[in-house]
């Protein structure tokens, strides 16, 4: 096998607050099944993650809260820890932009950036608040969108339509400090000059050639994502600012840089290049492999919101640094909506990571198969409880669970646990032994084009015919008829379980753990699935059902919750 290195990426998430439904969705989960796959294939993984601990998103949180930036990151970082791997996503390491080393990797870049010439220094007139005696920038300027009217944009962003914005577009902008309309005041900053970089970027984004050289195929990005950086390129690149005049942040390491701090969306990128310098001193290795000379493929996994971040700015400067690598893919996902409703954290519209894992005990699996069916993968989606309920009830309980119990109970039953001995096959039999084997490949072809929800779809089939093979051949009626018959079937089915255990284990890693302990079986590789997996004469263990039914009055307490709240 050709042993590929894959460096994957997860938005890195704001420690303001605690993981929700729709962050999972977007930007997590599928980076989870998508390397614990590439994992299972063999490959070697470095899957990057941790918390945002800079920019206004923390600074205004910690003022909303009285508390200080530095006890709301600590907080939440160690909730958002503790959730991901109670979740069981999992992260090689999951670090953090307040580590001194982050701040010295991010400085050390700077300076490289600033000694290449790769920014320019502009005084400008920036909007200020008097009564704060601070420049506003990004979220601590609010006003009218321009381009959809929304009241509540912000200086960078408007939430309502994703458009990314300048502050001095806003219509009627306020200080989100005092709330007072802002003057203007001279300063200083370091600058991108993006316009530079149009034609490459088009290039690249658009035909996957950057210098000449093929580095990514276009066909295998999705739409929306090619779709949103031509918006973006079309209404022309400009100059960007990479450093703001605030306290809280990587500290401008150079002249003049007093009181400056870099721009958090300069920061948080970079921070994946520390956690991988971290997370390879830890374990030996050399992170300059993930990173360089081509020697990994590097995709990043988010929202929608995050898409021009990392296919233009954050491409832009890793071009500018020599010898990164740009990324593979950046497989963006849409929106998820709740029971109909654009989530929202201010409005506390939203499912909290923490509250789902204490209210539903090891149902870890249940929600991580939802949100993957459901998962906007080319559009936004919606979450809803009765969706939820129904797909755990009729799907993971109906067809995987039932399918498993089924054979682990017989097995038990019949034989006290041995896997019984296979004799004639018939025509069905060999058809349904042959047909194991081209599950790896039809579900691995589907993750490979991240097409998550339907790799999801083709696992179920798995099962589903596993149902179908024990409700044509009814072991249960020929047990005292023919017992070799019943033997073969039941082993035939021990063989379809057992691929389930390890194909399930990117979707669903805490049933995959318990199936395979049922079958009394180890881990293997992806592509050792299918065929004769466990010999007869081999023991499993008592049964335990995989799944529980969620019953009605839990799906109307998470509704009452969620509208109380
Ligand atoms: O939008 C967000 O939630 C940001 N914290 C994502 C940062 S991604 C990266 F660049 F680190
Ligand atoms: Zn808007």
């Amino acid at each position: 096998m050709n042993k590929k290195r894959f460096t994957i990426t997860s938005a890195l998430l704001y420690a303001n607050g605690p993981i929700h439904l729709g962050h999972l969705s977007g930007a997590y989960l599928p980076a989870d099944i998508f390397s614990r796959y590439q994992k299972l294939k063999g490959h070697d993984v470095a899957f990057i993650c941790g918390s945002d601990e800079h920019g206004a998103a923390i600074t205004l949180q910690a003022k909303k809260q009285g508390i200080s930036p530095k006890e709301i990151i600590d907080k939440y970082h160690n909730l958002n820890k503790k959730s991901f791997e109670e979740f069981g996503i999992d992260f090689s390491i999951y670090d953090r932009t307040s580590s001194a080393d982050h701040h010295n990797t991010a400085q050390e870049i700077f300076k490289i950036l600033e000694k290449n010439n790769s920014f320019t220094k502009k005084t400008s007139q920036q909007l200020f608040d008097r009564e704060h005696k601070q420049f506003l920038a990004d979220r601590y300027i609010i006003g009218e969108c321009p381009k959809c009217s929304a009241k509540e944009a912000y200086g960078d962003q408007c939430e309502k339509c994703g458009s990314n914005l300048n502050p001095e577009e806003l219509i009627n902008p306020k200080s989100s400090l005092s709330g007072n309309a802002p003057i203007l005041k001279e300063t200083t900053h370091w600058y991108l000059p993006m316009q530079k970089h149009e034609k490459w970027i088009k290039k690249w984004i658009n035909e996957g050639y950057l210098d000449n050289k093929k580095s990514h195929d276009p066909k295998l990005w999705k739409k929306q994502v090619i779709g949103q950086c031509n918006s973006w390129l079309e209404s022309g690149l400009k100059e960007r600012s990479m450093t703001r005049d605030l306290e809280w942040g990587v500290k401008v390491p150079i002249e003049n840089g007093e009181g400056k701090v870099l721009y958090v969306w300069l920061d948080a990128p970079i921070g994946y290049i520390s956690a991988t310098k971290k997370y390879t001193a830890e374990n030996g290795l050399d992170w300059r492999k993930y990173w360089k000379k081509n020697e990994s493929e590097l995709i990043h996994f988010m929202g929608k919101d995050n898409i021009v971040f990392h296919c233009i700015i954050f491409p832009i400067i890793l071009k500018e640094l020599g010898d990164y690598n740009l990324p593979k893919n950046v497989p963006a996902n849409g929106f998820l909506n709740l029971e109909g409703r654009k989530l929202s954290t201010s409005k506390n519209w939203a499912i909290w990571l923490h509250e789902y894992l204490n209210d539903f005990k090891n149902q870890q699996d249940t929600l991580r198969y939802v949100l993957c069916a459901t998962a906007p993968e080319n559009k936004d989606t919606d979450f809803t409880w009765k969706d939820f309920q129904a797909r755990n009830n009729n799907e993971l309980v109906a067809v995987f669970g039932n399918f498993i119990n089924r054979v682990i109970v017989l097995t038990n039953k019949y034989w006290e646990g041995t896997v019984p001995e296979r004799y004639n096959l018939t025509d069905y039999d060999q058809k349904t032994l042959d047909s194991i084997e081209e599950y790896p490949q039809k579900i691995g072809r589907c993750i490979e084009k991240y097409q998550l929800r339907e790799a999801l779809n083709e696992f179920m089939n798995l099962a589903r015919n596993g149902n179908k093979y024990l409700a044509e051949t009814e072991p249960w009626k020929c047990k005292k008829t023919d017992e070799k018959r019943t033997k073969t079937i039941i082993n035939i089915a021990i063989q379809i379980s057992a691929s389930l255990a390890i194909l399930c284990e990117p979707f669903l890693p805490h049933t995959s753990k318990k199936l395979m302990g049922l079958l009394n079986m180890n881990k293997i590789a992806w592509d050792s699935v299918g065929g004769i997996l466990i010999n007869d004469g081999h023991k499993v263990n008592p049964n335990e059902h995989l799944f529980s039914k969620i019953e009605d009055e839990e799906i109307t307490y998470q509704l009452e919750k969620l509208n109380n709240q």
